[in-house]
């Protein structure tokens, strides 16, 4: 695996791998890797002939500098992790070689963030924007690899391909779980153990709703149970539950075809944010 901090010496390397014909997948992240993240390298891996990973904690998407400061940083672990699934190139800037002056373009993705994430973490999705823009222009993919467990950022990414006319073809890989349901995350490392062992049941809340809204309950109905699902369980504080079309992410009132319907959530956890969603 070659490993590259500066975008000059990545963009001349691409050029010739590019020059050569090679199609190239790119996984971007923001490092602290777990097999989540590795699973969007190993389909890379599959669908194109070399891989770029990106590990950049990007200040321009925290809007709670105390998340920033906490969000973990495992460089030299992740680039081990990597280069067990095969993994072609890390590209690890620094802030300053991402950012060298401040940023003055806002995004706006109008409906898509005036709900759940975009409402409860103002500036977020401008920040992921930003950066996700930036990598692409930097790195050029043929494929990109985004994770469904953060449904609404693969709605906002595949609006910056469109609009924006990225040459690229835009990839949504499943949720990866720990063995009891919790969907993987950087986070999960910030629980306390007994913090942990409660964690798997927003996915249960989840499973229950979904269920629910299958067996003829209203939308209203199952983000109800959600509600109360949780509510009996003290640890947890319940940001938001939606049920929404997967695509659009705005509330349905009714089922939707098979596919289009997400139920999605957001709890506080002791210190901790997790976000979790189903799509069916
Ligand atoms: P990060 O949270 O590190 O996630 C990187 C990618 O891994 C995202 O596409 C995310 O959806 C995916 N991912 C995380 N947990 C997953 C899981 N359990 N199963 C499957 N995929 C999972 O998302 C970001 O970083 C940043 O916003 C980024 C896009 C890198 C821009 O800074």
């Amino acid at each position: 695996m070659l490993r590259f901090d500066s975008v000059s010496t990545l963009k001349m390397h691409l050029a010739a791998i590019r020059r050569a014909g090679k199609t190239v997948g790119f996984v971007p992240t923001m490092g602290a890797l777990h097999a989540g993240h590795l699973n969007l390298i190993s389909q890379a891996k599959q669908a194109c002939d070399m891989v770029v990973c990106s590990v950049f904690v990007n200040p321009t998407q925290f809007n709670n500098p105390a998340d920033l400061a906490r969000y973990p940083r495992t460089l030299e672990q992740d680039a081990a992790q990597l280069e067990t699934v095969g993994t072609d190139i890390l590209f690890s800037p620094s802030v300053a070689e991402m950012y060298p002056q401040p940023a003055t373009l806002r995004f706006d993705f109008g409906l898509l963030e005036t709900v759940m994430e975009g409402a409860s973490r103002p500036g977020h999705f401008n920040g992921v924007g930003l950066v996700v823009s930036k990598l692409f222009h930097m790195v050029q993919p043929d494929k990109a690899f985004f994770g469904q467990k953060d449904l609404q950022q693969v709605a906002v990414i595949k609006c910056l391909v469109h609009d924006l006319s990225f040459p690229l073809e835009l990839i949504r890989c499943d949720t990866v779980r720990e063995t009891d349901g919790l969907a993987m995350s950087s986070r999960n490392r910030l629980l306390t153990d007994a913090e942990r062992t409660e964690a798997p049941a927003l996915f249960q809340a989840l499973t229950l709703a979904k269920d629910m809204l299958l067996d003829e309950a209203t939308p209203e109905q199952a983000k109800a149970a959600v509600v109360d699902y949780l509510g009996e369980r003290p640890a947890f504080k319940l940001d938001y539950i939606e049920a929404v079309n997967t695509d659009t992410l705005q509330p349905i009132s009714e089922l939707q075809p098979p596919g289009q319907n997400a139920l999605c959530l957001a709890a506080q956890l002791g210190h901790v944010r997790l976000i979790d969603n189903v799509v069916f």
